[in-house]
């Protein structure tokens, strides 16, 4: 059984496809109260970190590492974990792609009051199914801040092979304390590379980062010749769809958002910020070779880190080449099926994603500006079809909380709807009751209003 199977189990999944009496089985997802298997703390606090030997800077962080620690559970394990905020303003965690009950998903005043300064406020949930997930602040810009840190939820029966793993965290690096402009126009140089970003907002990054680390001090990965090693990427980036490449190899994808997909071999792949891939290397091309993150919408030296082989000499890395063989989406098949997703859907939402019109920089989902905007209500058990349409010229890499999606015949829980008229449809199955969180994942683009929340009514 996949971990999919996993997660039907414990959602009160009906048997059997559609027979107009679904629904009546789903009931709220219950707050985990057994004991837990993991207990962590993470204190919120501002720090200085050093993305290289000569750089620098303030950041917010947790437990004073920047990403934040990784935190390692086993699926269907619980998980507590006390947040303590020893910052000057509110925050919260979410877990980004974990479809926990709704009252521990961390988003300010929709699912919790946010936690006050000096205060805590302590998250359990059941750490399944396994995958590649992540954590962040969901206050305001305090991701782009560095209030994030990978989470990985290990299988228990993993269906790919390997010999070692390596977690990459892709992200964006923004010293000082980040600013929206009131007109819409950024300030100073450095906004997001011209053609197709016209109006849009990115703010002018200092660098791109692995695993907290500017290029000029990249983080090493052994290898030994003959292994195979397991890369979970994560794009931790708060405006940034990077490009990945890692010199000399092939990869090949096995998991999409942490869900198993048909193995692909590609030489690079394409993912907007709070997506996931994992990819499996063959360690059969002796070398220094560079692992290369490239913005796609920036003109900052790509984020880089360097795998090395136990045999190779010194010596600079090796760039990659130029992609010729990239992973689209199309090309992603999921392992198992999404249950209840079926037919025809039961409700169908239609939605425009643009610029805002008025005066203040903003951003609409079909006109309207969070929280100034209605939510998208939904029955228990319905599946649900959402179908985007981008009326803005820049990608919008798109979230929903508390649930996976079907998007094509893959299982995502964020998905990228290109600009210029793209058009993506998903689809869920309504089977975690709450209210939910919608929205864009480039943080500037939420926080200008990109996001509505879907309500169980
Ligand atoms: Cu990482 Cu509301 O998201
Ligand atoms: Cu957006």
């Amino acid at each position: 059984a996949t971990s999919l199977g996993a997660l039907a189990g414990c959602t009160g999944q009906l048997p059997g496809s559609d027979d107009g009496a679904r629904g009546r089985e789903v009931s709220p997802r219950a707050t985990v109260t057994a004991e837990p298997d993991t207990s962590v703390s993470l204190t919120a606090a501002s720090g200085s970190i050093r993305p290289s030997p000569d750089t620098s800077t303030t950041n917010w962080m947790y437990e004073g590492q920047f990403p934040g620690p990784e935190l390692r559970v086993q699926e269907g394990d619980v998980l507590s974990v006390e947040l303590t905020n020893d910052l000057q303003e509110e925050t919260t965690i979410h877990w980004h792609g974990v479809p926990v009950a709704n009252p521990v998903d961390g988003v300010p005043n929709v699912t919790q009051d946010p936690v006050a300064s000096g205060d805590t406020f302590t998250y359990t949930f059941r750490a399944e199914p396994a995958g590649t997930y992540f954590y962040h602040s969901h206050v305001g810009l305090q991701l782009d801040r560095g209030l994030l840190g990978p989470l990985i939820v290990e299988e228990r029966d993993p269906h790919v092979e390997y010999d070692h793993e390596y977690v990459v965290v892709v992200d964006d690096y923004l010293p000082g304390e980040p600013e929206l402009p009131s007109d819409g126009g950024m300030g100073g140089g450095g906004m997001g590379g011209g053609g197709g970003m016209m109006g849009d907002i990115r703010p002018p990054y200092e660098g791109l980062l692995i695993n907290g680390r500017l290029p000029e001090n990249p983080q090493t990965f052994d290898v030994t010749e003959g292994e195979r090693i397991r890369f979970r990427f994560v794009n931790a980036g708060s405006a940034t769809v990077f490009g990945v490449r890692i010199a000399g190899h092939e990869m090949t994808v096995t998991h999409a958002d942490g869900r198993p997909v048909e193995p692909v071999d590609v030489d690079s792949f394409v993912f907007g910020a709070g997506e996931r891939y994992d990819v499996v290397v063959e360690a059969t091309n002796p070398g220094t070779w560079a692992v290369q993150a490239d913005a796609l919408d920036g003109n900052e030296p790509p984020a880089s880190a360097v795998v090395e082989y136990e045999s190779a000499g010194e010596g600079s890395p090796q760039r990659p080449s130029p992609a010729s063989n990239q992973l689209r989406y199309r090309d992603l098949r999921a392992i198992s099926s999404l249950d209840g997703v079926n037919g025809d859907p039961d409700r169908t939402f239609d939605l425009t994603l643009s610029r805002g019109r008025g005066q203040s920089y903003t951003w609409t989902i079909d006109g309207q500006a969070y929280p100034d905007a209605d939510s998208l209500q939904i029955r228990p058990g319905e599946h649900v079809r959402i179908r985007m349409t981008n009326q803005s010229p820049v990608v919008h890499p798109m979230h929903l909380h508390g649930h996976f999606f079907q998007v094509g015949n893959a299982i995502k829980d964020t998905v990228i709807v290109p600009g210029h008229r793209g058009q993506v449809t998903i689809d869920f199955h309504a089977d975690n009751p709450g209210r939910w969180l919608f929205h864009c994942h480039n943080l500037y683009h939420l926080d200008a209003g990109m996001a509505r929340v879907v309500r169980y009514v």
